[in-house]
């Protein structure tokens, strides 16, 4: 059996970061290691928080053009942000399954416009509520924190929604996101994750180089 279509990313979250330096941080990221930049999109009323939207994440793209970004909508509208976002030219929207009205046209509307798939399940969300909607998608997101603060703890009850989804779907991309660190990143790897969001633990890391290549050996293991 090929086990190995699936490969290990690691996207860190560039939430707790310097957001007045967002570039030099997120190109530090890169220069680190990291496979993709996780944007985190709040709009104060999904999640009580505000972050960016689509303008900034337009700028940075400007100055960074190469690397994957995913933005990770906490956001009550999904909907009205896949233009703006694919215009900014944006790799992957991951939106929240809670938020949106009609998810199978909101897949239809992200691949249309040239954008990977993300669905995302708060920690309340049971996960067999993707099940409809796989064929529809690139990957699913597995919150291990309640979305809208980075630096949160990270909810170690979440790994039988991982597991549940890797032995059902052996090839899907599993990503889990929320107080990943290398104290946790052994289980979030048996239970089947192979995109890997952190933010704190990177951002604030005295190596983020060697925290990224650690939770990467980690999850290699385990592929
Ligand atoms: C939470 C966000 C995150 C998260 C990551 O609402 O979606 O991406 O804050 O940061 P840490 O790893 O600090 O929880
Ligand atoms: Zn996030």
């Amino acid at each position: 059996m090929d086990k190995c279509k699936l490969s290990c990313k690691i996207g860190p979250s560039i939430l707790n970061a310097d957001l007045a330096q967002l570039y030099e941080e997120s190109e530090r990221l890169l220069d680190c290691g990291a496979d993709y930049l996780h944007l985190d999109v709040m709009d104060g009323h999904f999640v009580p928080n505000i972050t960016f939207g689509h303008p900034v994440v337009k700028c940075l793209r400007a100055k960074i053009p190469k690397a994957f970004f995913e933005t990770h909508m906490m956001v009550s509208n999904p909907e009205q942000w896949v233009e703006p976002m694919a215009d900014a030219n944006v790799d992957q929207y991951t939106f929240h399954y809670e938020a949106s009205k009609d998810i199978p046209s909101l897949c239809r509307k992200i691949r249309d416009a040239g954008m990977k798939v993300g669905i995302g399940i708060k920690p309340n969300t049971p996960v067999d509520v993707v099940k409809e909607y796989i064929d529809l998608a690139d990957m699913i997101l597995v919150m291990t924190v309640e979305p809208g603060f980075g630096g949160q703890a990270f909810m170690a009850d979440m790994m039988p929604k991982v597991k549940w989804l890797r032995e059902n779907y052996p090839e899907l991309d599993v990503e889990v996101d929320g107080g990943v660190s290398l104290d946790n990143i052994d289980i979030c790897a048996e239970a089947g994750a192979n995109m890997i969001v952190s933010g704190t633990a990177v951002v604030k890391s005295e190596s983020p180089k060697e925290v990224m290549q650690d939770m990467r050996s980690a999850v290699m293991k385990k592929l």
